[in-house]
């Protein structure tokens, strides 16, 4: 590997510069991308190990200091007995959305070798070619459950919350269920060649405190706890998750993720300073004129003042229709400002 920026930021270690990903940076946004998706689907794209390890190279141009496996945190979903698609414009589908504890029941807990050795088989095939660190990913219990009881994305996420309230040792089984899922997947995309893990647990800031410590924390601590113990460093994100830092802290993570609603120095305060810190550019900002895009890099650059941890990223995943000459231009931009002897 050629340049291991990323590794030693997550590590808190003095770097040279500060390192840059974004969340989602293979995607739509890229014209290379839509035309492997006129030819594929996503599924197929994802199950296809030469596709994934194309599309996942794909954002190299743009001098990312870290390349993320290009797969899906719904992936598991399927081998585990509940398949889904991604339909035209309308994101997830889950085709048969998990309603009660006889559903919960029928879910199975596989091992990784039974229906996603796909992904596997990209990361080896990626570690070959990556001049830099690849990540490997996973979704979290919370983020999963939700499409799993929703059927799909939700605005609410009532039908997820009411199961929660309503029959609490169902919930407790499902997410106990993709727990140990997840923990199997990350050890075994370790395994097999990923760097470092990120656990997505995007929609987790719609719990109060009270409900996350009681129905999240132990299941996402099962995970990372176990994980960490690998020598990776392991990235724990969400989004609206400022009231739960404290605590999201305290479940496991070399790296907080911070989305962009709050100064980054006042996050990385309330995380702890002896972490790491993934974030937190607008994704909109990408959007405006570049100078304010650039603004807005700075404006992240000067929260961080220079500690060693930090990892330039988006606040959440890079949008759709989202100037490929922007995100060129905020990595550059990084690079160059963050330059220190
Ligand atoms: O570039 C990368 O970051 C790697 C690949 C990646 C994808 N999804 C590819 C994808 C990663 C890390 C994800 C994570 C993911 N998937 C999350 C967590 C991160 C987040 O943004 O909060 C979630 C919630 C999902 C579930 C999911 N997958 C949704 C809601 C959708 C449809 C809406 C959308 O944002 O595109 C997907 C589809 C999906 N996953 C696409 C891609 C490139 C678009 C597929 C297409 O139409 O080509």
């Amino acid at each position: 590997m050629k340049n291991d920026l990323f590794l030693r930021a997550c590590r808190r270690e003095k770097t040279e510069r500060t390192p840059i990903w974004m969340m989602r940076q293979a995607g739509r946004y890229m014209p290379e991308y839509r035309a492997l998706r006129e030819k594929y689907s996503m599924l197929e794209l994802c199950k296809t190990p030469e596709l994934a390890t194309k599309v996942t190279l794909q954002p190299m141009v743009h001098g990312v200091d870290a390349a993320i496996l290009f797969a899906d945190i719904l992936l598991p979903l399927e081998p585990m007995g509940a398949p889904f698609d991604f339909a035209k414009g309308e994101g997830p589908v889950v085709y048969k959305p998990v309603h009660n504890k006889a559903d919960v029941e029928a879910l199975r807990v596989i091992e990784p070798d039974d229906g996603l050795t796909y992904v596997l088989d990209a990361i080896r095939m990626l570690k070959k070619e990556l001049p830099v660190p690849l990540i490997g990913f996973a979704g979290a219990p919370f983020t999963l459950a939700s499409y799993l009881i929703e059927g799909g994305k939700s605005a609410h996420f009532a039908k997820t919350k009411s199961l929660m309230y309503s029959e609490p040792e169902t919930f407790s089984q499902l997410m106990g269920k993709l727990a140990e899922v997840v923990r199997r997947f990350l050890r075994a995309q370790v395994a097999a060649g990923a760097d470092a893990i990120q656990l997505f647990d995007s929609w987790v800031g719609q719990l109060s405190r009270k409900d996350y410590e009681e129905h999240v924390l132990p299941h996402v601590s099962h995970i990372l706890k176990d994980v960490e113990t690998l020598g990776v460093p392991v990235i724990h994100f969400g989004t609206g998750t400022f009231h739960l830092l404290d605590l999201q802290r305290k479940a496991g993570g070399t790296v907080l993720g911070l989305d962009w609603r709050t100064p980054f120095n006042e996050g990385w305060e309330k995380i702890g300073l002896d972490r790491g810190v993934q974030g937190n550019l607008d994704p909109t900002v990408l959007f405006a004129p570049r100078e304010v895009a650039l603004q807005h890099a700075a404006r992240v650059l000067e929260g961080a003042n220079g500690r060693p941890g930090h990892i330039f990223n988006l606040g959440h995943g890079i949008l759709p229709g989202t100037p490929v000459d922007n995100v060129k231009a905020v990595v550059d931009f990084v690079h160059e400002t963050s330059a220190r002897s």
